[in-house]
């Protein structure tokens, strides 16, 4: 069966569920061209996806998503796409807050948010205050992120602390890196889905991906609805994660997952 042929029913619940889900949502654009529509009209379209998934996260107990909405390359895009993106981005946190706090969901915008407009800046602040005590499940969502950059401004802060003498070369390990990388608190992503047919991480969580589980779905993200995130997270349910053991390790449980 293809992978992404939905399998029908109203309330499946995927017996082994991903701690953290990060999503790169492509193909809008491709979405909108097929339907003679405006690119942007494929983003519009998008947040419908991004509600299904949010709230189908929740139904399923996921602690964390991640989305990738913005990325440090998108500023590249003409002028009056990016407009669209940042306005639709704005409309989408004033319309989906009650929403999210109906789901119990908790707000964080991840990324460097102060290249945007102070307007958006003020609205993003203002969204995760209202959401702040939500615990049912964290939605990050990245914007203006890129994983080099986060990489960057880590070492930023580490070149500082050596300078300042606040750290040595010894106690420099992954654990002090992930530390200073933006999803310090949070455990990396089990499963990363791309949408929109491509297969490539494109500078998004790129440390933190290390020991993801990749998923490449050929639909495109207006029409990733529930039943094709179902069939990929029961996709991930099957899977064997060994980080460097082997499968006969993880089998008899010999060894302890390391994250
Ligand atoms: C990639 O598709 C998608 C984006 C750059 C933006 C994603 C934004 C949304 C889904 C809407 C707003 C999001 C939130 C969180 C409210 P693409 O344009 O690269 O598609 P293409 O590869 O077909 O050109």
């Amino acid at each position: 069966m293809d992978k992404d042929t939905p399998v029908p029913s109203s309330d499946r619940v995927v017996v082994c569920v991903p701690r953290h889900v990060a999503i790169i949502m492509d193909g809008n654009g491709r979405w909108a061209l097929r339907r003679n529509l405006p690119r942007t009209a494929g983003h519009r379209a998008g947040v419908k996806s991004v509600r299904a998934v949010v709230e189908e996260s929740v139904h399923q107990g996921i602690g964390v998503l991640t989305l990738f909405a913005f990325s440090s390359e998108n500023w590249r895009r003409p002028k009056s796409e990016v407009n669209i993106l940042l306005e639709l981005f704005m409309s989408a946190l004033r319309a989906e807050v009650n929403r999210l706090n109906q789901n119990g969901v908790r707000l964080r915008i991840v990324g460097e948010r102060n290249a945007f407009p102070e307007k958006l800046q003020r609205r993003i602040a203002e969204a995760e205050e209202v959401t702040c005590a939500n615990n049912a499940m964290l939605l990050q969502i990245a914007a203006n992120y890129g994983g080099r950059w986060d990489i960057t401004q880590a070492t930023r802060q580490l070149v500082s602390a050596a300078r300042e003498g606040r750290v040595v070369p010894e106690e420099v390990d992954e654990e002090l890196i992930s530390s200073l990388l933006s999803f310090q608190d949070v455990p990396d992503p089990d499963l990363f889905i791309r949408t929109g047919g491509e297969q490539r991480i494109s500078n998004f969580v790129l440390w933190q991906s290390a020991y993801s589980e990749l998923y490449f779905s050929d639909l495109m993200w207006p029409d990733f609805g529930v039943d094709a995130y179902r069939g990929a997270l029961e996709d991930f349910a099957r899977r064997q994660r060994r980080f460097g053991l082997t499968g006969e390790q993880v089998d008899t449980g010999a060894e302890i997952r390391s994250d």
